[in-house]
């Protein structure tokens, strides 16, 4: 083992999901080395113990993974679960984490950032119960990160972690695993597989778009090989560390010739794709999409469908900017709905504590108690189970949800890679004006209530403060602001832009049309263009 010397770098605070950066920056001396060496000075009693790691197969994935097998050595854990080549999917690393009882895991991505030389890159630790590091971990990285002198590592050739079996390194064991087999595992007995198999046998035709990213693997064998799904359901099956030149992240802009397929003449039954970690989803049924926040209340609403949830849930929880469509569902089940800050690790404690048992972000994220991390197969195979017990299209289901709770008109602007003076400035000035801004008019909206949005952990009783300003309207709509955690260049202005329908109300509307008045109240409250000198939003979502 060698100590080696090292300065710290001033700027290796963890984000919304760990330490992201372009890969040039990770690629400056010491830098992966002082931040591993960071989570490992912040954390106790690991000696002798697991570590579970894996990437998303983007570019430097395989150089970080040596690297951190190296310093686990040199560190003292016992053992490492690596996926094979590196790879494991978030979600997956969440359940080997878990199903091994392993001391924590270093997950390697940057989620649906793009990947390559000169792309994203990102490390972020996850604990014991298979959850992203809270705020009280991650902070401590941090200061740690601003004091390092020194790094342990063990000098020693690369590890094969192309082939399954395990080896020792300096009296370390290293395990390599096969990244799908113990996921799909688990999906299996959540899902009524055989009930999915034969819709498949009658002819359902699906789409899914791996996005060159992590979920290939996972997607091809548990759709094609074990529910029967055609050959070729799955796109963009093999991971690369550029993902094709995409960029992975699910949404109508980056999967847009998913959507125009699922709009097209021929389009299959179902489509969806996920995100470069595999933790995103996207649900397109034919001739409809279905918004990650409508997606969370559909399948709160259909959950009891699947095997793993027939007995109910306990609760539900969901992140502020995301739609209240899911608070309705959980008022009619009679349970619990928790509303959390920006970041899946928020819904750990509930999850850990039985209070929650599905959870769903607007960013695409959806997931439950199954693991803690978001997982988009998972999303995607519980409506699979849906479709296949309910015996009717998407759109079908989707109308009747509406018909039932009403609808939550919903989109999301971004702004990104704004001047962050510029960004930091325009969310200063919304927070002046709050408590000057209820009974005021806005255009022919009436504020209802305004904050910054603040959240009481009810399990640890933590506090997390400047969270989102909310604007709620008379009625029920409602702008949300906010500053993306996730961005690597400059900021990204988010607006969130919700509308309520009742049952009874206008439910088949164009969502712009819908949104229209809360755009433009968005605009006047916040002064975008003025302030920002950006007249349209980069992405809509
Ligand atoms: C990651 C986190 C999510 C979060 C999303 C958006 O994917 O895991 O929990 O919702 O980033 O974060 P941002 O701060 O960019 O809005
Ligand atoms: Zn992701």
């Amino acid at each position: 083992m060698t100590i080696v010397a090292t300065t710290p770098y001033d700027d290796q605070k963890p984000g919304t999901s760990g330490l992201r950066k372009k890969v040039p920056h990770f690629q400056q001396p010491n830098y992966v080395h002082n931040f591993i060496q960071s989570i490992f000075d912040s954390l106790e009693g690991f000696e002798g113990k697991t570590l579970v790691i894996g990437g998303d197969g983007r570019f430097y994935n395989r150089e970080v993974v040596q690297i951190a097998l190296k310093m686990a050595a040199a560190n003292g854990f016992g053992r490492v679960l690596v996926g094979q080549g590196g790879l494991l999917s978030t979600p997956a690393a969440s359940n080997v984490i878990r199903k091994y009882g392993a001391f924590g895991g270093i997950i390697l991505s940057a989620s649906h950032n793009p990947g390559g030389p000169t792309e994203d890159f990102g490390i972020k630790y996850n604990i014991g119960n298979g959850g992203p590091a809270p705020e009280r971990i991650t902070e401590a990285i941090y200061a740690r990160t601003k004091e390092i002198e020194d790094y342990k590592i063990l000098e020693a050739p690369d590890v094969d972690i192309d082939t399954i079996g395990t080896t020792d390194l300096g009296g370390m064991t290293v395990e390599v695993i096969d990244p799908v087999a113990d996921y799909a595992e688990l999906m299996e007995t959540l899902f009524d597989f055989p009930a999915i198999r034969a819709m498949f046998a009658g002819g359902f035709r699906m789409a899914f778009d791996a996005m060159s990213a992590a979920t290939g693997p996972y997607a091809t064998e548990i759709l094609e090989h074990r529910l029967g799904a055609a050959a070729g359901t799955v796109r963009n099956g093999i991971p690369l560390p550029d993902f094709g030149g995409h960029h992975p992240d699910p949404n109508l802009v980056y999967a847009k010739a998913l959507y125009d397929e699922m709009m097209g003449p021929d389009a299959p039954d179902f489509g969806a794709a996920s995100d470069g970690d595999g933790d995103r989803n996207l649900i397109i049924g034919r001739d409809i999409f279905i918004t990650p926040s409508d997606s969370l209340a559909m399948l709160a609403a259909n959950a009891h469908l699947a095997p793993g949830y027939a007995a109910g849930l306990a609760g539900i929880a969901r992140s502020m900017p995301t739609s209240a469509a899911a608070d309705r569902v959980a008022e009619k089940l009679g349970v619990g709905m928790y509303e959390t800050p920006t970041g899946w690790k928020f819904f750990g404690n509930l999850l850990d504590a039985g209070l929650a048992t599905i959870c769903g972000e607007e960013s695409a994220g959806t997931g439950s108690n199954h693991v803690r991390e978001k997982d988009g197969l998972w999303a995607v195979l519980l409506w699979l189970n849906i479709l296949a017990v309910r015996k009717e299209p998407a759109k079908a289901i989707a109308e009747a949800h509406w018909r039932e709770y009403g609808r939550n008109y919903y989109a999301r602007h971004d702004y990104e890679g704004i001047d962050t003076d510029a960004a930091n400035g325009l969310v200063e000035a919304l927070r002046a004006k709050l408590p000057d801004l209820p009974g005021t008019k806005v255009g022919p909206l009436t504020v209802a209530a305004a904050d910054d949005f603040a959240y009481l952990d009810p399990v640890d009783g933590s506090t997390s403060s400047h969270q989102g300003i909310r604007i709620l309207f008379e009625g029920g709509s409602r702008v949300v602001f906010r500053l993306s955690g996730t961005g690597t260049s400059g900021a990204t202005l988010r607006v969130y832009i919700e509308a309520y329908e009742p049952p009874d109300g206008n439910l088949g509307l164009e969502v712009p049309d819908a949104l229209a008045d809360l755009i433009a109240a968005a605009e006047t409250l916040a002064q975008i263009k003025e302030r920002t000198g950006r007249t349209e939003p980069d992405v809509i979502t």
